[in-house]
């Protein structure tokens, strides 16, 4: 059964890869609206990219992935009369963002041209070998036999043209799993990608980035919205916007069942406690509904957690294992106010996609140490908001759905024209590339 998911996902795949640009017949291309925007997809061998996939279930200790595979890396729909709910792996943006670089306006197939260069290799998914298999003891070699091709056998010029600066990848796991020093003695944990100086000139699009990013840049983590055209994206936020919102805020996600003190913890108790007070402010039937998501019960149904984040106004992203995560943008998706508690789990890390200027608009900041060491209660947080400085929060949560979700491959023709996740992400690192070449001397 795994084997026959898996070929049915790298078939339907490589029938794309084999066919080319899916846009290669459209007639048109305006060579204005392109200029400067041109991206050649290089030619990496299927060992980079397909190959991998058909070992989706391999890794026990990660997961069977091959379920995940399906529809180009979206999942299987949620149930079968949805054209725009999946049950979305955010590890497989590796193959999501590859399809959609299919699609992009101004591919190229002349390097020269070219204002950046996609490298169609699954960096994630190869990385699993030395995260949970049998390659665990040499990490640091992870991405050195991608280097060996692109440097010396393919087109060695396509890499010299700027010494690899005008190169980009995804890299759909936090930067945390790709940065252990290649030195290091005593592997801890994390291949050594990121820390290899062959790859210093990259950009590596990434889930989380590091406190200062080096190479890389953070994008959004995939929800399960794929919205195919208009009408649907539409549908959906029309059903956000009239959406009761009875319940004050909500938490899905494992953890703080330790006794320890530390911010999921502190909300856990606070959800508790509030369940049991008779003081609810007449606005909200519940002030607080904690989604116990542990053992990864919620991560591919989604709709455990999509009703609850639609019927509640505020929606609470702390940190865990590791500072950012995926909830943060289902709860955008959803219409429900993020309530932060450091800066790291998201500000200085989507910085094309979610405007700095504007958290104070669009999101709540609450100190995590104020809450676990100071006795701040995030429900007397909330409740001092003024409902109508609510409305206009949700108003500018609204306005940011379409800049962190990742429409389907094959959109609408209207849909194509609003700007998603995928958009912004390779608008970013054009530019960031341009800016890059204009520093570094040509060869
Ligand atoms: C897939 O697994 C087989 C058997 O473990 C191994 O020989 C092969 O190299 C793997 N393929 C890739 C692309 O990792
Ligand atoms: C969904 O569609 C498939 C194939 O058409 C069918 O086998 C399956 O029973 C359907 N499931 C439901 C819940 O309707
Ligand atoms: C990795 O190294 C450790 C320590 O030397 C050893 O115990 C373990 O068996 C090795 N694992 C593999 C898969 O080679
Ligand atoms: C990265 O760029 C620098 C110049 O900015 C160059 O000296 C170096 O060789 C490049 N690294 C690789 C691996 O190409
Ligand atoms: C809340 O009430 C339940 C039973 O109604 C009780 O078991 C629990 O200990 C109470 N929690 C607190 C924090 O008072």
């Amino acid at each position: 059964m795994k084997t026959i998911l898996s070929l049915i996902a790298a078939l339907s795949l490589s029938s794309l890869l084999v066919f080319g640009p899916v846009n290669s017949q459209q007639p048109d291309i305006d060579p204005v609206e392109c200029s400067g925007r041109w991206i050649h997809i290089r030619n990496l061998p299927t060992r980079f990219n397909l190959d991998l996939l058909t070992n989706c279930s391999d890794f026990p200790l990660f997961d069977d992935f091959c379920p995940y595979l399906a529809n180009h890396g979206l999942g299987q729909k949620t149930h079968n009369q949805t054209r725009s709910w999946y049950r979305t792996d955010p590890f497989m943006l590796e193959l999501i963002f590859h399809r959609r670089m299919l699609e992009y306006p101004c591919l190229t197939a002349d390097p020269a041209v070219a204002s950046a260069v996609f490298l169609p290799y699954y960096a994630g998914i190869d990385s699993l070998r030395y995260l949970y298999g049998s390659d665990v003891n040499s990490s640091f070699e992870h991405g050195l036999d991608l280097f060996q091709f692109l440097k010396h056998y393919d087109s060695p010029q396509i890499w010299g043209n700027h010494q690899g600066h005008d190169h980009f990848l995804v890299m759909a796991r936090p930067a945390w799993d790709f940065s252990q020093s290649v030195s290091c003695d005593q592997p801890i944990w994390g291949t050594s990608f990121l820390e290899l100086p062959e790859f210093y000139n990259i950009t590596a699009l990434i889930l989380e980035s590091r406190t200062w990013p080096w190479q890389e840049q953070a994008i959004p983590y995939p929800t399960s919205f794929h919205p195919p055209n208009t009408a649907l994206f539409e549908a959906w936020m029309t059903r956000v916007r009239q959406s009761r919102r009875s319940t004050l805020m909500v938490f899905a996600g494992g953890g703080g069942s330790s006794s320890s003190p530390n911010i999921r913890r502190s909300i856990r108790l606070e959800c508790e406690n509030s369940a049991n007070s008779s003081e609810i402010n007449d606005e909200y039937s519940k002030s607080c509904e904690f989604i116990d998501c542990s053992n990864g019960v919620c991560e591919h149904d989604p709709i455990r957690f999509m009703r609850p984040m639609l019927q509640s106004d505020f929606c609470l992203q702390p940190p865990g294992d590791t500072p950012t995560r995926r909830s943060t943008f289902d709860g955008i998706i959803a219409g429900c106010i993020p309530v932060f508690f450091e800066d790291q789990s998201a500000k200085t890390q989507y910085t094309w996609h979610l405007p700095e200027d504007k958290y104070n608009d669009f999101s709540v900041y609450i100190p995590k140490e104020d809450v676990v060491f100071k006795g701040v209660k995030i429900l007397d947080v909330l409740l001092g908001i003024p409902r109508d400085k609510v409305r206009r929060m949700r108003e500018s949560v609204l306005e940011i759905i379409p800049r962190v979700m990742y429409r389907k491959h094959g959109s609408s023709p209207g849909l194509k024209t609003m700007k998603d996740a995928f958009d912004i992400a390779v608008e970013g690192t054009l530019q960031r590339i341009k800016g890059r070449l204009q520093q570094v001397p040509l060869h």
